[in-house]
């Protein structure tokens, strides 16, 4: 596996391999990796006749600077994992490198982004739209991952690759789980043992609410209830729980028969931030 630093060096290599004929998939990250990760570079590998991941904790997404500063940083152990599951290249820029001057241009995904994860981290999406963009233009991808873990990303990113004509088949993979359900995450990694013994109701708490879905409860009952199990653990923190239209993303208030439906909740639980979501479909 070869590390690439530069935009240059990234360009010039993604170029050789388009003329040689080879399909190019991409898996953006930001390190910190586990499970979930490695899955997207290993489903990379078995489409894709290279697979480059990119590690980058980029700064114009964190709408806290503690957060940011916190986010974990492990870029030995990062590369030592990457090469058995499938990685021909990992690009590894500098903050300077991603952004020699700060970007000017700004996104705006309308309804998309006023809901939910965009609501509570305002110039998140920026951010992301922003360094996704620079790395979709970096390596002109056949393919590239992401994880339904962010329900609301891929949906950002799906509309970014439509609005501007992005060449690339956008692959969006389930959520990987530990055994008790909680969601993998890099920021698993902060939890205390008192916050990881915790955690797993985020996901009970949706599993709940799937079932009262299907059920056919009224949404507003769904909220109730995933908010009361949630409420009952004092050191949660729900910062949101949505129950909204898996394309256009707004809340629903009332069923429609075959709807897909995403229930999507954000929660601090010992000061770390945590999301998670669960797709159900109307009967
Ligand atoms: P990061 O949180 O590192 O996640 C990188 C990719 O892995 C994302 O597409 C995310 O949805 C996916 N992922 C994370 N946890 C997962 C899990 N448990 N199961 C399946 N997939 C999972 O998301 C980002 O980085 C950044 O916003 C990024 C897209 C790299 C832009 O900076």
């Amino acid at each position: 596996m070869q590390i690439l630093q530069t935009a240059a060096a990234l360009q010039a290599q993604t170029e050789t391999w388009r003329r040689e004929g080879q399909r190019i998939g991409l898996v953006p990250t930001m390190g910190a990796l586990h499970e979930g990760h490695l899955q997207l570079v290993r489903a990379a590998a078995q489409h894709c006749d290279v697979v480059i991941v990119s590690i980058f904790v980029n700064p114009t997404q964190f709408n806290n600077p503690d957060d940011y500063r916190l986010y974990p940083r492990l870029p030995e152990a990062d590369a030592e994992l990457l090469g058995p599951a499938g990685c021909t290249a990992l690009f590894l820029p500098t903050v300077e490198e991603m952004y020699p001057r700060p970007a000017v241009l700004h996104f705006d995904f309308g309804s998309l982004e006023r809901v939910m994860e965009g609501a509570q981290r305002p110039g998140h999406f920026n951010g992301v739209a922003t360094v996704v963009s620079k790395l979709f233009h970096l390596c002109r991808p056949h393919r590239a991952y992401f994880g339904q873990k962010d329900f609301q990303q891929v949906a950002i990113v799906r509309q970014l690759v439509q609005d501007l004509s992005f060449d690339l088949e956008l692959i969006a993979y389930p959520t990987i789980r530990e055994a008790d359900g909680l969601a993998m995450s890099s920021r698993n990694r902060r939890l205390t043992s008192e916050a990881r013994a915790v955690a797993p109701v985020l996901y009970q708490a949706l599993q709940q609410a799937e079932q009262l879905v299907h059920e056919h409860a009224a949404p507003d009952a769904v909220r109730t209830a995933a908010t009361a199990m949630l409420g009952q653990q004092p050191s949660v923190t729900l910062e949101y729980f949505e129950v909204a239209d898996a394309v256009t993303l707004q809340p629903v208030t009332e069923w429609q028969p075959g709807q897909e439906v995403a229930l999507c909740l954000a929660a601090q639980i010992g000061g770390v931030r945590l999301i998670d979501n669960i797709v159900a479909k109307v009967a």
